[in-house]
């Protein structure tokens, strides 16, 4: 049984893949370190804790999470400080919401401090994957799924708890081109979309394709009632700089509670900037962008980082933004968060967790 204090089974990989990694040439997502973690939810408990090679997993085509969706995940980052320690961004935010996914989709809570210790575990294993190069960490995606074999509607009586970590470039690699949804929803009031659900990503697979063959990045996702106030993008909150004010949607039960989100605005406070977080008519932001109010509008997000958006397209018109090479606080924003992440700056705050 486990507790407070996480006993966690190792066994090492005989051969390290890593000589095989081109690690100036890394897609997001396809790489993967030697060793995972893995930890079976049983007879009302965790347990098994265990980081084991990297590889395939035996399951039951009867798994609940394959019929019936009961399954989430996370996303966080761990860097090479500059002196050479090792880190990993906020996780205890990460432990939060976890459990809050955990909650609205009838599964069990683990433990903040389980949750970060298996990271840290297998972080500290596999550190020499961490790439050392500017918008470049490991990227870890700890996972949640019901594996009892049964096809009666119920919650699951068994679950895995899985995390896999794997080296990293930035998500997006140019400023966005995105399109306000105004047919599809991929939230509603009383959903899960402030979960990181399994099931609200496959619901924007196919709207997101539709505006990908239409010459767009990523989805500015709007509320299912009126499509008329802007929620989120697809894989990242949004903030506009408005009037010299930093403008984000508030957040409520559709839109997901961005961890990056949460630090900018932090730190945006601490510089005395006025920062809003209120519901934003879609039509506030195009008029902006018309008289030029709308001065930045940027993706923030752990695999986004803090992208900015060139170009707003609504029902077929593009509303296109000043140069965001020349926007001052995505850029100025992200090196302070990256001065911080990297550990060139004090971390006044306490949000690199070392290893
Ligand atoms: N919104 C969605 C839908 C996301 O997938 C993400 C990525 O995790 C975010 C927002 C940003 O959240 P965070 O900053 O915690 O990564
Ligand atoms: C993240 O930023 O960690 C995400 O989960 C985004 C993603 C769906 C790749």
């Amino acid at each position: 049984m486990v507790t407070d204090t996480l006993d966690i089974q190792i066994s090492r990989a005989e051969n390290s893949n890593i000589s095989q990694l081109d690690f100036n040439n890394l897609t997001f997502g396809k790489h993967f370190s030697d060793h995972m973690l893995v930890a079976d939810y049983e007879d009302g408990q965790w347990q098994n804790f265990r980081i084991l090679p990297y590889g395939e997993i035996s399951l039951s085509p009867a798994i609940s999470s394959l019929h019936y969706g009961q399954a989430f995940f996370e996303g966080l980052k761990a860097y090479k400080l500059a002196d050479g320690r090792v880190s990993v961004f906020r996780p205890y935010k990460n432990a939060e919401r976890f459990n809050k996914s955990a909650e609205r989709l009838c599964m069990p809570q683990l433990p903040e401090d389980l949750f970060v210790q298996s990271i840290a575990a297998l972080v500290d294993i596999d550190q020499q994957w961490i790439p050392e190069k500017e918008n470049h960490a490991l990227y870890i995606r700890p996972f949640m799924f019901a594996t009892e074999a049964a096809l009666g509607v119920h919650p699951s009586s068994s679950y895995k708890f899985c995390v896999l970590t794997g080296p990293v470039g930035p998500y997006f690699s140019k400023y966005l081109k995105v399109k306000v949804e105004t047919e599809y929803s991929r939230a509603c009031d009383g959903g899960f979309g402030f979960a990181k659900a399994a099931g609200n990503y496959a619901g924007s697979l196919l709207p997101a394709k539709k505006a990908a063959e239409e010459g767009f990045d990523q989805l500015i996702w709007t509320d299912s009632r009126e499509h008329a106030y802007v929620e989120e993008l697809g894989a990242a909150n949004i903030i506009f700089m408005i009037d010299g004010k930093m403008v984000t949607p508030s957040t409520r039960d559709t839109i997901l509670k961005g961890v990056t989100r949460d630090s900018i605005l932090e730190i945006a406070r601490s510089w005395n900037l006025p920062v809003e977080e209120r519901r934003i008519a879609v039509t506030e932001v195009l008029d902006g962008i018309k008289s030029g109010k709308v001065t930045e509008a940027f993706g923030v997000g752990t695999a986004a980082t803090i992208t900015p958006i060139a170009a707003i397209g609504f029902e077929g018109e593009i509303y296109t933004l000043p140069d965001p090479a020349k926007g001052e606080y995505a850029a100025k924003l992200r090196k302070t968060l990256d001065d911080l992440k990297y550990g060139r700056a004090a971390d006044t705050n306490n949000w690199n967790f070392i290893v």
